[in-house]
C-alpha cells in the first residue's frame, strides 16, 4: 500500500479523481491527508472522505522557509511514501524540496519546458500555439523543471478560452497523476530513476 499526501491550492479536480478512484479497496494507495495553503475549495472533497485536512498559509510566516519548514513538519508527520502536488500553487523551497524528492510529483497544465509558472494556461493561449499539453514530473529545486515521468499533448481549439483549454489538459492530467501514483505503488514505476 502506498502512502500519500496530496497538496492543493484550488479546486481539487485532481485530487476527487484520485480519491474517486482509490475508493477501489484492489487500487493499493492510500491518501493520509491533503494540505493546502489556503482556504482550497478541494479540501471539501478530503472531507466528504474522511480525510484529514491541514492549511499552512504563507501569509502568516515571515519567510517562504519557515513557513515551508511548518508544511514540512505536518507533512512529515504523516510519513508518506509519496507527496503530490495537485494543483499546488506556491513554490516550496529547497529543504522541503530535499527532504521529499523524488518522492515528490507535481502535474503541471502545458507541455513542459514550455510555459512553467503559474499561468500555463493564460500563457499558452497568449502564444496563440495550436498545440499543448499535461505534463507530470518529479519535483527538483527549479520552478516546473524537475524529471519528466510523463507528458500527453493537447490541442488548442479555435476559439478557446482558458477554461474550455484547461478542462481539455485536466483531463490528461487526473489520468496521468492516477496512473503514476498507482505505477509507482505497483513498483512499474521508479521515481528515483526518472
Ligand atoms: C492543474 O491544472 C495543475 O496543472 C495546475 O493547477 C491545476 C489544478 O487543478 N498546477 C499548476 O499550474 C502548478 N504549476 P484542480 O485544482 O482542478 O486539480
Amino acid at each position: 500500500m502506498l502512502s500519500v499526501v496530496v497538496l492543493i491550492s484550488g479546486t481539487g479536480s485532481n485530487l476527487l479523481a484520485l480519491l474517486k478512484t482509490i475508493e477501489n479497496p484492489l487500487v493499493p494507495v492510500r491518501v493520509l491527508a491533503v494540505g493546502s495553503d489556503g482556504a482550497a475549495a478541494g479540501l471539501a472533497h478530503a472531507d466528504f472522505y474522511g480525510i484529514p485536512t491541514f492549511v499552512v498559509e504563507r501569509g502568516k510566516f515571515s519567510d517562504r522557509e519557515s513557513w515551508g519548514l511548518r508544511l514540512q513538519e505536518i507533512v512529515e508527520s504523516y510519513n508518506p511514501d509519496l507527496v503530490a502536488l495537485a494543483g499546488f500553487m506556491k513554490i516550496l523551497p529547497a529543504k522541503f524540496v530535499d527532504r521529499f524528492s523524488p518522492n515528490l510529483i507535481n502535474i503541471h497544465a502545458s507541455m513542459l519546458p514550455l510555459f512553467p509558472g503559474a499561468n500555463a494556461v493564460r500563457d499558452t493561449l497568449a502564444a496563440g500555439v495550436t498545440e499543448t499539453g499535461a505534463t507530470i514530473h518529479v519535483v527538483d529545486a527549479g520552478v516546473d523543471t524537475g524529471p519528466i515521468i510523463e507528458q500527453r499533448k493537447v490541442p488548442v481549439m479555435p476559439g478557446d478560452d482558458i477554461a474550455t483549454l484547461h478542462e481539455r489538459i485536466k483531463v490528461h492530467e487526473r489520468d496521468m497523476l492516477i496512473q503514476t501514483i498507482i505505477g509507482v505503488a505497483e513498483k512499474r514505476i521508479d521515481l528515483a530513476s526518472i
